[in-house]
């Protein structure tokens, strides 16, 4: 590697946490460290860079936090980050902090503000994958997902119990924005009856009579089974309250509703997620020493992918399609 012209990186992370960003602030920090580049970082997202927050990162202050949820950094949205004003003075601050490169980890709206502030600071910006949705094109597994997959499905298997025991019907409502991946994935590892993502199943295969005919046909056959449904967020108007209710008293299927909500975002990253942060932590900062600008560090089949920023949130991310195969021949 050439020697190094960078004083002073920053890191911030910005959107929904998820766990494991710990771990990358930690690995760029540790990175950063060891080319002799002082790192600080600016906390709440965006707003931070608009409010000059900034804190010193060391290698004490990452110390023990690899194995924490949340982030150290906290994080936010920040709905005004699309303006010139608000680029204006965050290049201000990122100036005037000597900032000379800036690793934004976060997801696909995240990435979008790193390319607005990129018109206006003409110093490198380099993105981190982070987010549960796993939504984000250029890397198979957006840090987060894998342990907001496990968090559901411990969940989703806990509502199994209560479920068997009254011969219930459920419906599981998972996060993922617009995206079907934690459904997808929560849902065969949890053998759910029915699966409504969209990436199963376009919309218009998923009107009420089709969803009543197989849970009518799955009670027929074995009427004192568990049955569950898990459901996509944003994917059923109301989500799984509003099936829940519409099951009730148009058709008179009682079922419960439980929408996971908040808690898969929390807890301790898996040792995937953490083993991912670490990788794409470092690299982001190798990939900073080596010039490049605007891109997203991802791994796609084990190997480091760079990806231009503005094509992370352009195209929909494919789920594994033997995946989509096994479950749409074989299970559903
Ligand atoms: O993007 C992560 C995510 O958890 C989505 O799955 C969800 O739709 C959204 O954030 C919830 O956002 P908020 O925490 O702002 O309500």
């Amino acid at each position: 590697m050439e020697p190094n012209p960078l004083k002073k990186i920053a890191v911030l992370t910005s959107g929904g946490d998820a766990p494991g960003m710990n771990a990358a602030v930690r690995s760029i920090v540790l990175t950063a460290v060891h080319f002799n580049i002082e790192i600080v970082g600016f906390k709440h997202g965006y707003n931070g860079l608009l409010t000059n927050d900034v804190v010193p990162l060391t290698q004490k202050s990452v110390k023990s936090i690899i194995s924490l949820g949340g982030t150290i950094l906290k994080s936010a949205r920040c709905k005004t980050f699309h303006t010139e004003e608000s680029a204006l003075l965050a290049t201000k601050n990122l100036q005037n902090n000597d900032i000379d490169a800036l690793i934004v980890i976060g997801g696909d709206g995240s990435f979008r503000g790193a390319v607005h502030l990129s018109r206006f600071w003409n110093k490198q910006i380099v993105g981190v994958p982070g987010t549960i949705d796993n939504d984000i094109d250029g890397t198979d597994n957006t840090i987060g997902f894998l342990t907001a997959t496990e968090t559901a499905l411990d969940a989703i298997d806990k509502i199994r119990d209560t479920a068997d025991a009254f011969e219930r019907i459920f419906i599981v409502e998972v996060m993922g924005r617009n995206s079907g991946f934690l459904a997808l994935q929560t849902g065969i590892a949890s053998a759910a009856e029915q699966i409504i993502c969209p990436e199963l199943h376009a919309p218009e295969h998923h009107d009420l009579e089709q969803l009543c005919l197989r849970i009518q046909s799955a009670q027929m056959e074995s009427p004192h089974n568990s049955y569950i449904i898990v459901i996509a967020e944003n994917f059923w108007s109301g989500g799984a309250y509003g099936l829940a209710q519409t099951l009730s008293t148009q058709i008179g299927i009682d079922c419960r509703p439980c929408a996971l909500g908040h808690i898969q975002r929390g807890g301790s990253p898996s040792s995937s997620d953490r083993i991912l942060a670490t990788k794409l932590g470092a690299q982001a900062v190798e990939a900073i020493l080596q010039g490049e600008n605007t891109v997203m560090v991802g791994e796609v089949s084990g190997k480091l992918k760079l990806t231009p920023l503005s094509l992370t949130g352009e195209k929909t991310k494919t789920i594994d399609s033997e995946l989509i195969r096994i479950q749409k021949t074989y299970i559903d």
